[in-house]
Protein backbone atom coordinates (compact mmCIF):
# COMPACT_ATOMS: atom_id res chain seq x y z
CA UNK A 1 0.00 0.00 0.00
CA UNK A 2 1.65 3.33 -1.50
CA UNK A 3 1.19 6.38 1.54
CA UNK A 4 0.96 8.43 -0.81
CA UNK A 5 -0.61 7.94 -4.03
CA UNK A 6 -1.20 10.17 -7.29
CA UNK A 7 -3.24 9.08 -10.19
CA UNK A 8 -4.06 10.42 -13.23
CA UNK A 9 -4.49 14.42 -11.56
CA UNK A 10 -5.12 17.10 -13.69
CA UNK A 11 -5.14 20.53 -11.74
CA UNK A 12 -4.60 23.55 -11.64
CA UNK A 13 -5.17 27.27 -9.82
CA UNK A 14 -8.97 27.79 -10.21
CA UNK A 15 -10.64 28.16 -13.03
CA UNK A 16 -7.62 28.55 -15.51
CA UNK A 17 -6.30 25.71 -17.67
CA UNK A 18 -4.81 23.18 -15.41
CA UNK A 19 -0.74 23.07 -15.16
CA UNK A 20 -0.61 19.18 -14.12
CA UNK A 21 -2.23 17.42 -17.18
CA UNK A 22 -1.89 13.91 -16.20
CA UNK A 23 0.50 13.00 -13.28
CA UNK A 24 0.84 10.15 -11.59
CA UNK A 25 2.97 9.35 -8.32
CA UNK A 26 3.38 6.82 -5.56
CA UNK A 27 5.63 6.59 -2.20
CA UNK A 28 5.76 3.90 0.29
CA UNK A 29 5.72 4.42 3.97
CA UNK A 30 9.64 5.16 4.88
CA UNK A 31 10.86 6.52 1.73
CA UNK A 32 12.77 9.66 0.32
CA UNK A 33 10.89 10.44 -2.94
CA UNK A 34 12.40 13.31 -5.41
CA UNK A 35 10.59 15.55 -7.67
CA UNK A 36 12.76 17.19 -10.50
CA UNK A 37 12.60 18.75 -13.89
CA UNK A 38 12.77 22.04 -15.81
CA UNK A 39 11.58 25.70 -14.18
CA UNK A 40 7.83 25.63 -14.42
CA UNK A 41 7.68 22.12 -15.04
CA UNK A 42 4.79 21.71 -12.45
CA UNK A 43 6.98 20.99 -9.25
CA UNK A 44 5.40 23.31 -6.91
CA UNK A 45 2.38 22.79 -8.37
CA UNK A 46 2.17 19.23 -7.12
CA UNK A 47 3.42 19.61 -3.86
CA UNK A 48 0.10 21.89 -3.59
CA UNK A 49 -2.11 20.09 -5.20
CA UNK A 50 -1.07 17.78 -2.61
CA UNK A 51 -1.48 19.77 0.33
CA UNK A 52 -5.07 20.45 -0.47
CA UNK A 53 -4.48 24.06 -2.07
CA UNK A 54 -5.25 23.61 -6.25
CA UNK A 55 -8.20 22.92 -8.10
CA UNK A 56 -8.38 19.61 -9.13
CA UNK A 57 -10.09 18.78 -12.35
CA UNK A 58 -9.53 14.77 -12.25
CA UNK A 59 -7.65 12.31 -11.49
CA UNK A 60 -7.39 11.80 -7.57
CA UNK A 61 -4.99 11.83 -4.74
CA UNK A 62 -5.03 9.28 -1.73
CA UNK A 63 -3.27 9.16 1.32
CA UNK A 64 -3.38 5.63 3.30
CA UNK A 65 -5.59 4.28 0.26
CA UNK A 66 -8.50 7.02 1.12
CA UNK A 67 -9.17 10.21 -1.27
CA UNK A 68 -7.50 13.69 0.30
CA UNK A 69 -8.78 15.80 -2.75
CA UNK A 70 -11.67 16.98 -0.97
CA UNK A 71 -10.03 18.02 2.10
CA UNK A 72 -8.40 21.47 3.16
CA UNK A 73 -4.63 22.17 4.18
CA UNK A 74 -5.84 22.08 8.28
CA UNK A 75 -7.66 18.77 7.66
CA UNK A 76 -4.56 17.58 5.90
CA UNK A 77 -2.22 18.69 8.63
CA UNK A 78 -4.82 16.21 11.31
CA UNK A 79 -3.92 13.11 9.25
CA UNK A 80 -0.27 13.44 9.42
CA UNK A 81 1.02 15.26 6.61
CA UNK A 82 3.49 18.53 6.81
CA UNK A 83 3.98 21.07 3.75
CA UNK A 84 7.00 23.60 3.79
CA UNK A 85 6.91 25.73 0.79
CA UNK A 86 9.72 27.26 -0.93
CA UNK A 87 9.33 30.67 0.04
CA UNK A 88 8.37 33.31 2.96
CA UNK A 89 8.20 29.59 5.22
CA UNK A 90 9.62 31.15 8.16
CA UNK A 91 7.95 34.19 10.37
CA UNK A 92 10.81 36.39 9.95
CA UNK A 93 10.13 38.72 13.28
CA UNK A 94 9.27 36.01 15.21
CA UNK A 95 12.43 34.08 17.47
CA UNK A 96 12.96 30.52 16.15
CA UNK A 97 11.28 29.24 18.87
CA UNK A 98 8.53 30.88 18.53
CA UNK A 99 8.59 29.60 15.15
CA UNK A 100 8.85 25.96 16.45
CA UNK A 101 5.72 26.79 18.67
CA UNK A 102 3.59 28.10 15.46
CA UNK A 103 3.80 24.96 13.43
CA UNK A 104 2.26 22.71 16.54
CA UNK A 105 -0.78 24.92 16.27
CA UNK A 106 -2.95 21.59 16.09
CA UNK A 107 -1.63 20.32 19.45
CA UNK A 108 -2.73 21.17 22.97
CA UNK A 109 -0.17 18.70 24.54
CA UNK A 110 3.23 19.62 25.76
CA UNK A 111 5.74 20.79 23.15
CA UNK A 112 9.01 20.74 24.39
CA UNK A 113 9.95 17.31 23.81
CA UNK A 114 8.84 17.88 20.39
CA UNK A 115 11.16 21.23 20.30
CA UNK A 116 14.22 19.18 22.18
CA UNK A 117 13.95 17.18 18.95
CA UNK A 118 14.19 19.39 16.48
CA UNK A 119 17.45 21.14 18.47
CA UNK A 120 18.55 17.52 17.67
CA UNK A 121 17.81 17.77 13.74
CA UNK A 122 18.95 20.97 13.72
CA UNK A 123 21.92 21.96 16.62
CA UNK A 124 22.66 25.38 15.18
CA UNK A 125 19.52 26.44 15.96
CA UNK A 126 19.28 25.67 19.77
CA UNK A 127 21.70 28.38 20.61
CA UNK A 128 19.17 31.06 18.31
CA UNK A 129 16.37 29.97 19.61
CA UNK A 130 15.75 33.85 21.16
CA UNK A 131 16.66 35.35 18.05
CA UNK A 132 14.39 36.25 15.06
CA UNK A 133 14.21 33.68 12.47
CA UNK A 134 14.89 37.24 10.22
CA UNK A 135 18.61 36.94 11.14
CA UNK A 136 19.55 33.50 10.55
CA UNK A 137 21.62 32.56 7.44
CA UNK A 138 19.64 30.89 4.56
CA UNK A 139 20.54 27.29 5.36
CA UNK A 140 19.81 27.84 9.18
CA UNK A 141 15.85 29.33 8.18
CA UNK A 142 15.48 26.29 6.06
CA UNK A 143 16.15 24.48 9.45
CA UNK A 144 13.62 26.72 11.05
CA UNK A 145 11.02 25.71 8.32
CA UNK A 146 11.39 22.19 8.29
CA UNK A 147 11.02 22.11 12.39
CA UNK A 148 8.35 24.10 12.38
CA UNK A 149 6.69 21.48 9.78
CA UNK A 150 7.62 18.42 11.99
CA UNK A 151 6.46 20.18 15.44
CA UNK A 152 3.40 18.67 13.88
CA UNK A 153 4.59 14.98 14.08
CA UNK A 154 3.99 14.39 10.45
CA UNK A 155 4.43 11.33 8.82
CA UNK A 156 4.79 12.88 5.78
CA UNK A 157 6.88 15.41 4.99
CA UNK A 158 6.33 17.73 1.70
CA UNK A 159 9.49 20.09 1.46
CA UNK A 160 9.75 22.63 -1.84
CA UNK A 161 13.07 23.10 -3.20
CA UNK A 162 14.87 23.17 1.06
CA UNK A 163 18.42 23.17 -0.47
CA UNK A 164 17.49 26.57 -2.79
CA UNK A 165 19.93 29.46 -2.71
CA UNK A 166 22.51 27.49 -0.30
CA UNK A 167 25.95 26.86 -0.95
CA UNK A 168 26.99 23.19 -1.75
CA UNK A 169 28.35 22.86 2.02
CA UNK A 170 24.76 24.23 3.14
CA UNK A 171 23.02 21.88 0.49
CA UNK A 172 24.89 19.09 1.96
CA UNK A 173 24.20 19.91 5.79
CA UNK A 174 20.40 19.73 4.67
CA UNK A 175 20.39 16.52 2.70
CA UNK A 176 22.18 15.09 5.60
CA UNK A 177 19.51 16.35 8.13
CA UNK A 178 16.87 14.90 5.85
CA UNK A 179 18.18 11.56 5.85
CA UNK A 180 17.81 11.87 9.47
CA UNK A 181 14.33 13.17 9.81
CA UNK A 182 13.62 9.89 7.30
CA UNK A 183 15.46 7.56 9.27
CA UNK A 184 13.48 8.44 12.58
CA UNK A 185 10.35 7.60 10.18
CA UNK A 186 8.92 10.63 8.24
CA UNK A 187 8.56 9.82 4.64
CA UNK A 188 9.68 12.48 2.29
CA UNK A 189 8.62 14.00 -0.39
CA UNK A 190 10.32 16.87 -1.82
CA UNK A 191 11.05 18.96 -4.86
CA UNK A 192 15.04 19.76 -5.47
CA UNK A 193 16.91 21.54 -8.42
CA UNK A 194 19.74 20.12 -7.60
CA UNK A 195 18.43 17.26 -9.38
CA UNK A 196 21.83 14.75 -9.21
CA UNK A 197 22.32 15.15 -5.22
CA UNK A 198 18.83 14.68 -4.35
CA UNK A 199 18.34 11.39 -6.63
CA UNK A 200 21.40 9.86 -4.30
CA UNK A 201 19.36 10.02 -1.70
CA UNK A 202 16.01 9.16 -3.01
CA UNK A 203 14.54 5.89 -3.40
CA UNK A 204 12.18 7.04 -5.85
CA UNK A 205 12.76 10.32 -8.49
CA UNK A 206 9.94 11.73 -10.64
CA UNK A 207 10.90 13.75 -13.38
CA UNK A 208 8.38 16.23 -14.43
CA UNK A 209 8.38 18.21 -17.63
CA UNK A 210 5.39 20.46 -18.39
CA UNK A 211 2.94 19.12 -16.15
CA UNK A 212 3.08 15.51 -16.73
CA UNK A 213 5.96 12.39 -16.14
CA UNK A 214 8.38 11.90 -18.13
CA UNK A 215 10.61 9.85 -16.21
CA UNK A 216 9.67 7.63 -12.84
CA UNK A 217 12.35 5.36 -11.80
CA UNK A 218 14.57 4.79 -8.85
CA UNK A 219 17.12 7.33 -7.60
CA UNK A 220 19.72 5.01 -9.17
CA UNK A 221 18.75 3.78 -12.02
CA UNK A 222 17.93 7.94 -13.55
CA UNK A 223 21.21 8.47 -12.16
CA UNK A 224 22.09 5.98 -14.74
CA UNK A 225 20.07 7.05 -17.43
CA UNK A 226 22.03 8.48 -20.25
CA UNK A 227 18.81 10.03 -21.20
CA UNK A 228 17.62 11.86 -18.07
CA UNK A 229 21.40 12.44 -17.13
CA UNK A 230 21.75 14.29 -20.72
CA UNK A 231 18.81 16.29 -20.24
CA UNK A 232 17.85 17.01 -16.55
CA UNK A 233 20.79 16.66 -14.54
CA UNK A 234 23.10 18.87 -16.62
CA UNK A 235 25.53 16.11 -18.20
CA UNK A 236 26.50 12.45 -18.51
CA UNK A 237 25.14 9.65 -16.44
CA UNK A 238 27.16 9.01 -13.44
CA UNK A 239 27.38 5.11 -15.59
CA UNK A 240 29.71 6.87 -17.78
CA UNK A 241 31.85 8.59 -15.06
CA UNK A 242 32.19 7.50 -12.12
CA UNK A 243 31.90 10.10 -9.61
CA UNK A 244 34.89 9.39 -6.87
N1 LIG B 1 -0.36 30.87 -7.91
C1 LIG B 1 -0.35 30.61 -9.22
N2 LIG B 1 -1.37 30.98 -10.00
C2 LIG B 1 -1.39 30.72 -11.34
N3 LIG B 1 -0.41 30.06 -11.99
C3 LIG B 1 0.64 29.66 -11.26
C4 LIG B 1 0.74 29.90 -9.85
N4 LIG B 1 1.89 29.36 -9.39
C5 LIG B 1 2.50 28.81 -10.47
N5 LIG B 1 1.75 28.98 -11.58
C6 LIG B 1 2.07 28.49 -12.93
O1 LIG B 1 2.17 27.08 -12.90
C7 LIG B 1 3.21 26.61 -13.74
C8 LIG B 1 4.11 25.68 -12.97
O2 LIG B 1 4.69 26.40 -11.91
P1 LIG B 1 5.45 25.70 -10.72
O3 LIG B 1 4.65 24.57 -10.22
O4 LIG B 1 5.79 26.77 -9.73
O5 LIG B 1 6.76 25.16 -11.45
P2 LIG B 1 8.09 24.54 -10.86
O6 LIG B 1 7.95 24.45 -9.37
O7 LIG B 1 8.25 23.22 -11.53
O8 LIG B 1 9.19 25.48 -11.27
C9 LIG B 1 3.93 27.84 -14.28
O9 LIG B 1 3.48 28.07 -15.57
C10 LIG B 1 3.48 28.95 -13.35
O10 LIG B 1 3.41 30.18 -14.02
MG1 LIG C 1 8.93 25.39 -7.81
Amino acid sequence: MSLIQVTNLVAGYGAGAPILRDVDLSLQQGQIGVIAGPNGAGKSTLLKAIFGLLHIHSGDITHNDQSIIQLRADQLVQQGLAFVPQEFNVFDSMSVEENLQMGAFIRSDDLSDSIDQVYQYFPPLMEKRKQPAGQLSGGQRQMVAMGRALMSNPSLLLLDEPTAGLSPLFMEKIFERIIAVNKSGVTVLMVEQHARQALEIADIGFILVTGKNAYTDSGDALLHDDEVAKAFLGGVSTATYPQT
